[in-house]
């Protein structure tokens, strides 16, 4: 079950371990930044060969562990990596994703593919194995699955795109049903354009000029904004809140 042992009203996330996928740059990266300030232990988890120096840079309570999320063995890899050093892990933030910018009409069957290869399978893969090590060591765990406003609405070139955060969010539902007798709480949480590489990649430009103008908001997000509420999701302030969509969209999708 879901323990209640009073609200933390500090909605602290201290000498927790979280595996942050994703986490050498844009939103993974701001995430593992904001944990580390709120002196979580962190496992970084990047393809990127820098991973392990941005680790050291971040500070102590953090290492590197690179790796494609695709590939079978990075999720042992990482469960290793993690007890090892630190001896449990408590936290997984799946953030690794890509983007793919092409009419459905035309786009290729390889860009399809690696979408859904990047975006969904290996988020399920890597939550099913942090998942199943917290089962069996009866850890109270939270795993916060990165989806996007992409997941609850149609985005003109996004289909593969769009289709994977779907995903996402229903895989997330499902999950938190299953796991919540076993104490893990599980959510999404869906981002409007955040200030990254990838949201400039897409949004640059004329298309993203005439989305902000119809968001409430009137500005996209900085990655720092979709941090706090990774981190709150996975603070005992969030005790209740499982199989959550979380919209981080400025109002964009109330229309
Ligand atoms: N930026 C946005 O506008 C936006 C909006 C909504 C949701 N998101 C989602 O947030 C997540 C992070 O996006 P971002 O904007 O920070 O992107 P980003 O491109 O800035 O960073 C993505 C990180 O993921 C890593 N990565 C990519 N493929 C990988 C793989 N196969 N294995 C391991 N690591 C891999 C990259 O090396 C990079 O460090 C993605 O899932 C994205 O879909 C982004």
């Amino acid at each position: 079950m879901l323990r209640y042992d009073g609200v933390d009203l500090t909605y602290s996330i201290e000498g927790k371990t979280a595996v942050i996928t994703g986490g050498a740059a844009g939103i993974g990266y701001a995430a593992a930044k904001f944990f580390h300030d709120k002196h979580a232990n962190i496992i970084l988890a990047d393809l990127s060969p820098e991973v392990c120096n941005i680790a050291e840079k971040l500070g102590e309570h953090c290492v590197g562990v690179a790796g494609d999320v695709c590939d079978p063995a990075y999720p042992g890899q990482i469960i290793k990596a993690g007890t090892e050093t630190f001896g449990k892990i408590d936290i997984l933030v799946n953030c690794a994703g890509i983007v793919a910018l092409e009419n459905a009409e035309d786009i290729s069957a390889a860009d399809w593919k690696r979408t859904i290869d990047i975006n969904l399978s290996a988020s399920f893969f890597m939550a099913q194995a942090i998942g199943k090590y917290m089962i069996d060591n009866q850890i109270d765990g939270s795993i916060v699955n990165m989806a996007s406003q992409a997941g609850v609405i149609a985005l003109d070139k996004h289909v593969a795109y769009c289709a994977s955060k779907g995903g996402i969010i229903a895989m997330t539902k499902v999950m938190a049903k299953e796991w919540g007798k076993h104490g893990i709480r599980v959510n999404a949480v869906s981002p409007t354009v955040v200030l990254t590489a990838l949201g400039h990649k897409a949004w640059d430009g004329p298309a993203g000029d005439e989305l902000k103008k119809e968001m409430p908001s009137e500005r996209f997000a900085e990655p720092e904004e979709i941090a706090a509420c990774i981190a709150f999701l996975c603070s005992k302030g969030a005790g209740m809140i499982t199989g959550h969509n979380l919209l981080i969209d400025g109002g964009f999708t109330i229309k």
